[in-house]
């Protein structure tokens, strides 16, 4: 889907920014960052955590196990492929421990913090009606001052409505609760479809 020149040109001002100040950084110096996909002009603005294994390979956010199973419970609740959505992440590089095979770790609050300014401007470039905040980590960087609670709606730190949801890891991860979690997401899902709708 072709971006709107409105919002892409400071999106790709603000991208090659960031990629410089990776560049630059002793610690992202050999990361590849991972940007953002999908529609600035949409309502929905889709915040993860930080790309994984699959999402570094292909350059891609939400395209490895966890994402794509997030991405396919959305687009069937929401009725509209992920193109037509604002996908992003709090850290755009992937954290991982560097044993044998790379291992995915959670993000260490530092690397929120490199990151969150630029989180943050991406907030103020795509202006959404709604902050769907996938996982803790993302709703602590959008929320910093909320209390995680899947499902809540609230105000974000720029003042932009802010839902929750688990991170699609952890549900896959809790497979007791798989089918409970899942139909929670769709439910909470089919909620952001409706106030998407709506005037204000
Ligand atoms: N894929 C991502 O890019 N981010 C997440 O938070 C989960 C899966």
């Amino acid at each position: 889907m072709r971006k709107p020149p409105g919002k892409k040109k400071p999106l790709d001002r603000l991208f090659k920014k960031l990629s410089q100040e990776c560049k630059n950084s002793s610690r992202f110096k050999d990361s590849r960052p991972v940007f953002s996909e999908g529609n600035p002009a949409s309502p929905l603005m889709i915040v993860g955590e930080a790309p994984g294994r699959d999402e570094t390979r292909l350059g891609r956010p939400f395209v490895g196990r966890a994402g794509t199973f997030f991405t396919k419970i959305l687009e069937d609740a929401l009725g509209a492929g992920r193109g037509n959505f604002y996908i992003t992440n709090t850290v755009k590089v992937w954290p991982h421990l560097k044993t044998k095979r790379l291992k995915t770790r959670a993000p260490l609050k530092s690397e929120i913090d490199f990151f969150l300014p630029y989180l943050l401007e991406e907030i103020r470039i795509v202006r959404p009606k709604v902050i769907l905040a996938v996982g803790r980590t993302a709703f602590g960087s959008v929320a910093p001052e909320k209390k995680f609670e899947c499902g809540a709606w609230t105000k974000g730190v720029l003042g932009h409505d802010v839902v929750s949801v688990y991170h699609p890891a952890y549900i896959l991860r809790k497979k007791k609760d798989l089918k409970k979690n899942t139909d929670e997401l769709r439910s909470i899902l089919k909620k952001v479809k409706k106030s998407l709708g709506r005037k204000s």
